[in-house]
């Protein structure tokens, strides 16, 4: 898979490739590029944000930049899902994490503080993502949300023994996970469920199958 991430903050994103699981996945099932829009812009001084026409605070990312970064990264034809990250955005859920990790490539598009100039939502992305009904200061987090869901989605990004039943993984009916126990078994009186400690293979599946249902429907 492949993933452009458009932002005026490009080096807020090298915590995240450093981790598992983008780490694990770059330069093999993921090849991530980051963009500064500022790198692109058609302004002078770097400009890449303008006051709102009609007033008001704060400053809006410029369409004329967004499309300058993507025509100078795609040419004129862009066949592939462009993501606008903002609070108005269908909300991410875990649906939407495997419908877009099954994408071949995909643009992230983020903003910062007043957001995007409305006609980059409406004429350039052609899909808004929310990762919450709050609202933050930028796209950023947002795109790194959606990056670490994505990127554990696909092959060989999580540990070869968690794999298979990962939490909201296919095995679990795209459901939520099951509750983890270690060592020790009993710490000031809390037990770890007998089941998990019986050996008997059968039925810790079916306890964290059932643990798995019983949260999903919450
Ligand atoms: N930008 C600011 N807040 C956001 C949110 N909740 N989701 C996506 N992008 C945002």
């Amino acid at each position: 898979m492949q993933i452009d991430v458009f932002t005026l903050i490009p080096h807020a994103f090298s915590w995240l490739t450093e981790h598992r699981p983008l780490a694990t996945v770059l330069g093999k099932e993921l090849e991530l590029r980051l963009w500064s829009y500022r790198d692109f812009t058609p302004l002078s001084g770097g400009q890449v944000d303008d006051e709102p026409y009609g007033g008001g605070a704060g400053m809006v990312l410029r369409v004329d930049v967004v499309c300058a970064a993507l025509e100078a990264v795609y040419g004129e034809t862009r066949d592939r899902r462009i993501v606008a990250l903002t609070p108005q955005g269908r909300q991410l859920d875990q649906a939407l994490v495997e419908e877009l990790a099954d994408e071949e490539s995909l643009t992230l598009l983020s903003a910062r503080f007043e957001g995007f100039d409305e006609r980059v939502v409406e004429h350039v992305a052609t899909d808004t993502v929310s990762i919450g009904p709050y609202v933050l200061s930028g796209g950023e987090l947002p795109a790194m949300v959606l990056l670490d869901a994505v990127a554990r989605r696909l092959p060989g990004a999580l540990r070869e023994e968690s794999g298979a039943m990962e939490s909201f993984s296919p095995a679990l009916d795209g459901g939520l996970e099951y509750p983890h126990y270690t060592r020790p078994p009993e710490y000031r009186g809390w037990t770890v469920p007998d089941v998990l400690l019986s050996g008997n293979h059968g039925r810790i599946d079916v306890w964290r199958r059932e643990q798995s249902r019983v949260r999903s429907a919450l």
